[in-house]
């Protein structure tokens, strides 16, 4: 089947790189308008060169840059259907007696939630007047639980608020017909995983041990779930959480 997202305007952050990157190559070939946004602009470039619409530089936690990124597709398309929260900072990790305040902790939760915040408040008016919209956002297995082999107490409280930040969206975007869900991959294959040292060594071991089907995901098994939340195959779908983990969290 394809087509599945036909004529439906997306805007999907983070499509330099991992999960935004999938989704957003995905969402094109089911039919959809993309515009999509990174901070870095070579990476950007990288996604544009398959295809996809990319603005870049856009820092998602400068909310003048996402008033920029929501009037491009305004100014483009007259409408935004979908709102992809992918875009994400790579977490700063130390335990918590070791976290820096202003270095670590704040840089975290500005990356991982006031970007989130920003870019539904901004596309909200679009999604509004849509009047049959989905949000997609990204929580975490860490949503869920904590970590033995990493210490990322700013990650967690990210993403657990993320996940709480979603239900919320689904409430007051009912009665203007905008869905918000999460999806909570488990360990995915991406630069940001990669940079963290999980997919190699006794890590990537453990959390290959820890899934149910014996290896780690890549972007497009997540990418897939996107695709069914963001179609209308989905309408009935919406404060929910999706754990796209390889089993991770069910034992
Ligand atoms: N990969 C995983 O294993 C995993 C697991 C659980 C949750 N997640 C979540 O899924 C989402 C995607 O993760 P990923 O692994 O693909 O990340 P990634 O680092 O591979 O890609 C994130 C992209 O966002 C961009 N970005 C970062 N900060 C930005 C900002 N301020 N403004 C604009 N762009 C910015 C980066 O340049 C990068 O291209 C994130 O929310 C992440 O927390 C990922």
């Amino acid at each position: 089947m394809s087509g599945r997202l036909e004529g439906k305007v997306a805007l999907v952050t983070g499509v330099g790189s991992g999960i935004g990157q999938g989704i957003a190559l995905r969402f094109a070939a089911e039919g959809a308008f993309v515009l999509g946004c990174d901070i870095d602009e070579d990476r950007a470039k990288r996604t544009a060169e398959q295809g996809v619409e990319v603005l870049a530089p856009i820092d998602l936690t400068d909310p003048s840059d996402v008033r920029r990124f929501v009037q491009a597709a305004d100014e483009r398309y007259g409408r935004a259907d979908i709102l992809v929260n992918a875009a994400a900072i790579e977490p700063h990790m130390a335990p918590v007696d070791e976290m820096d305040f202003e270095e670590q902790w704040r840089p975290t939760i500005a990356g991982e939630v006031d970007l989130v915040f920003l870019a539904c408040r901004e596309a909200w008016p679009l999604l509004k007047a849509a009047g049959n919209a989905s949000v997609i956002n990204f929580a975490s297995v860490n949503s869920f639980r904590a970590s033995r082999q990493m210490a990322m107490v700013a990650h967690c409280a990210g993403k657990g608020a993320v996940l709480s930040m979603t239900r919320q969206l689904a409430v007051e975007g009912g009665p203007y017909g905008i869905r918000a869900n999460t999806i909570a991959p488990g360990m995915v294959q991406t630069s940001a995983t990669a940079a963290a040292g999980a997919l190699r060594g006794p890590k990537a071991e453990a959390l290959i041990a820890r899934t149910l089907v014996g290896r780690l995901g890549v972007p497009d098994d997540i990418a897939w779930c996107a695709v069914y939340l963001a179609s209308d195959e989905a309408r009935w779908v919406t404060g929910a959480n999706f754990s796209i983990d390889g089993g991770v969290t069910a034992a």
